[in-house]
């Protein structure tokens, strides 16, 4: 039977990390801030932003929640980002995405300083990462490789397979992994194969937004296997890209949904804007 994988509790022992290095500044007379935009009033970005407002006051970040109405213009938003950029009193800038269809979201990432691109989305962040740069890593990604380190899951030389290749978690993740050492194959909808090229995976991460779709005929024994899905499954409950209760028997270990990827991607937030402090002192 695999072991579960705890992202709840690391995700705890990060912002526990976190909340000692903020008071560590803080003693020295520096406060770490946080602005979050949320623009409009769609339900689900108002759970993440409220998600991150909590994970600041635990960790002692101060969390400069902005929010603007819905019909916002994309030059209003330019803007305060420039000024929110200027500003050496902010650390982090966290535009929550998706923005009305009014905002080019792609503008808005660019014109966030990649000195306080917290969440790592910006073209600069993501050539730092694939040339070994100092920079801010996208946070789910980043989580999944704080968990294999943290449950030391060797990654050196091991077979990885991606499924997935947003912006957000699968591309990130294959360049982090190829840092890791691994031999990296990121595959996607028109993969040809893909339960075969699964089996090959000592590490599968799964990112593809389908519930249960990875039952155990596309693990191999043994693997580990990462699942970044946050699903529904036919009743309506919370669920991964991967049948858990099919998987878990043959795994060696496995993340849970929820309780695994999730509640890492915040706290590797709170890390980034610790890590903005040196980032913006160099
Ligand atoms: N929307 C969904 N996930 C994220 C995230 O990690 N960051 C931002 N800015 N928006 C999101």
């Amino acid at each position: 039977m695999a072991r579960i994988i705890d992202g709840k509790k690391t995700a705890q022992d990060i912002k526990d990390e976190v909340k000692q290095a903020v008071s560590e500044l803080t003693k020295n007379g520096r406060s770490v801030t946080l602005a979050v935009v949320l623009v409009g009033d769609d339900p689900a970005s108002a759970v993440y932003v409220r998600n991150k407002k909590k994970a600041c006051e635990y960790c002692g970040i101060v969390n400069r929640q902005i929010n603007l109405p819905a019909d916002t213009s994309e030059e209003e938003l330019l803007q305060l980002i420039d000024q929110l950029n200027r500003d050496d009193s902010v650390n982090g800038i966290l535009v929550q995405l998706p923005v009305p269809p009014q905002i080019d979201g792609q503008k808005v990432i660019q014109a966030i300083s990649p000195k306080k691109d917290v969440d790592g989305f910006s073209p600069i962040s993501v050539g730092a990462l694939s040339i070994g740069l100092p920079g801010f890593r996208s946070c789910t990604p980043a989580g999944i490789i704080e968990l294999l380190h943290r449950y030391d899951i060797q990654t050196q030389g091991a077979e990885c397979v991606i499924v997935g290749r947003s912006n957000i978690v699968g591309k990130p993740m294959g360049m982090l992994m190829l840092r890791e050492n691994a031999t990296v194959t990121i595959a996607h909808s028109k993969t040809k194969n893909l339960q075969e090229v699964c089996r090959r995976a000592d590490i599968l991460i799964t990112a593809v937004g389908k519930p249960k779709m990875f039952t155990r005929d596309y693990v191999k024994e043994g693997a580990a296997v990462i699942d970044c899905g946050m699903d529904r499954d036919e009743n309506g409950r919370l669920c991964g890209d991967v049948d858990f209760g099919d998987v878990s028997p043959i795994a060696s270990c496995i993340t849970p949904v929820p309780g695994g990827v999730g509640p890492m991607t915040v706290a590797m937030l709170m890390k980034n804007c610790v890590e903005a402090i040196s980032l913006q002192q160099d």
